[in-house]
């Protein structure tokens, strides 16, 4: 297998690669840097997997492993630590974290952005963030967090300010004081306290593990083999030429479900694999699954 040198986060790596493999599968499981997310690899959509190659933001799910030779990779793991604390609190101060999926691969776009001194301007953070998706949090409180974290920045590293910037709190509706959310250890207070997100320092900087993180030793992968075809009649699966190859454990298809095969929310009308001889009804219909 061909061999790439380059540097990761400060200190020199060579590792294998296989033919075909792109630079974020080199970071996750040959390097171990989990920060860097898969959220569509290899179509370079959605901007989870951004790292910083020669201190500018790139996709790592564009990069075929090769392009790494000689290059100094900075993940967010690798980022200085005062701009890590900077971006953290500032994500989590202003509620810019739900799911948190998309947050490494953004929180490592506004790194570069703290580094050019832009982070500041509205204008600039939403053009830089123009490929990252966000599917769940929402954008303009992503735009305040990378402001604040420029504050706390240009302010040699402290809150600037107690309250998020989108502070209105539903409970002064009904003469409730607001507490604040931070309060240096970042606990929240109670009943009526407007509470940081759980865990949220850690979503911030990718500490936390999502499904797709988890490893163990000896651990098989399972893979969902889809209909290419919105209609078309499945002739036959394959599964006995399947399970000879190398690495196979297992192959599942409709033939494996015990009971009813049919799910549906109204209408049970929708098979959860579709057997052989029967027609799908569209792309993304499940044939079989692989377990290897
Ligand atoms: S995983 Fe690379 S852009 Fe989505
Ligand atoms: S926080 Fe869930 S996708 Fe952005």
């Amino acid at each position: 297998m061909p061999k790439v040198n380059f540097t990761l986060n400060g200190s020199s790596v060579t590792t294998t690669c296989e033919a075909g493999m792109h630079v974020l599968e080199v970071l996750r499981d040959q390097c171990g840097i989990k920060s860097p997310k898969d959220g569509c690899a290899p179509q370079g959509y959605c901007g989870c997997c951004t790292i910083l190659v020669d201190g500018r933001p790139a996709l790592a799910c564009l990069r075929r492993a090769e392009q790494l030779e000689g290059r100094d990779i900075v993940t967010l793991e690798g980022l200085p630590r005062q701009q890590r604390q900077a971006l953290a609190r500032a994500f989590v101060q202003e509620g810019a974290i739900q799911c948190g999926y998309c947050i490494p691969g953004i929180v490592t776009r506004a790194a570069s952005l703290l580094s050019s001194g832009r982070a500041r301007n509205r204008k600039a953070v939403a053009k830089a963030l123009s490929g990252h998706l966000c599917r769940c949090t929402g954008y303009q409180r992503i735009l305040d967090a990378i402001q604040t974290a420029g504050e706390i920045w240009d302010n040699g590293g402290d809150l600037a300010r107690s309250e998020p910037r989108r502070s209105q709190f539903f409970g002064e509706d009904f003469g409730l004081g607001r507490k604040a959310a931070l309060h240096g250890g970042l606990h929240c207070d109670g009943v009526g306290a407007s509470s940081p997100k759980y865990r949220g320092l850690e979503h911030a900087l990718g500490e936390k593990d999502y499904v797709g993180d988890l490893a163990a030793a000896g651990m098989l992968h399972g893979a969902v083999v889809l209909s290419e075809h919105p209609r078309a009649k499945v002739v036959d699966i394959g599964a006995a030429a399947i399970i000879t190859m190398p690495g196979v454990q297992r192959v599942f298809t409709a033939e494996d479900v015990v009971g009813d095969r049919y799910t549906g929310l109204i209408v049970k009308d929708w098979p959860v694999f579709v057997a052989a001889g029967e027609t799908t009804r569209c792309v993304g219909d499940v044939i079989a699954l692989v377990v290897a």
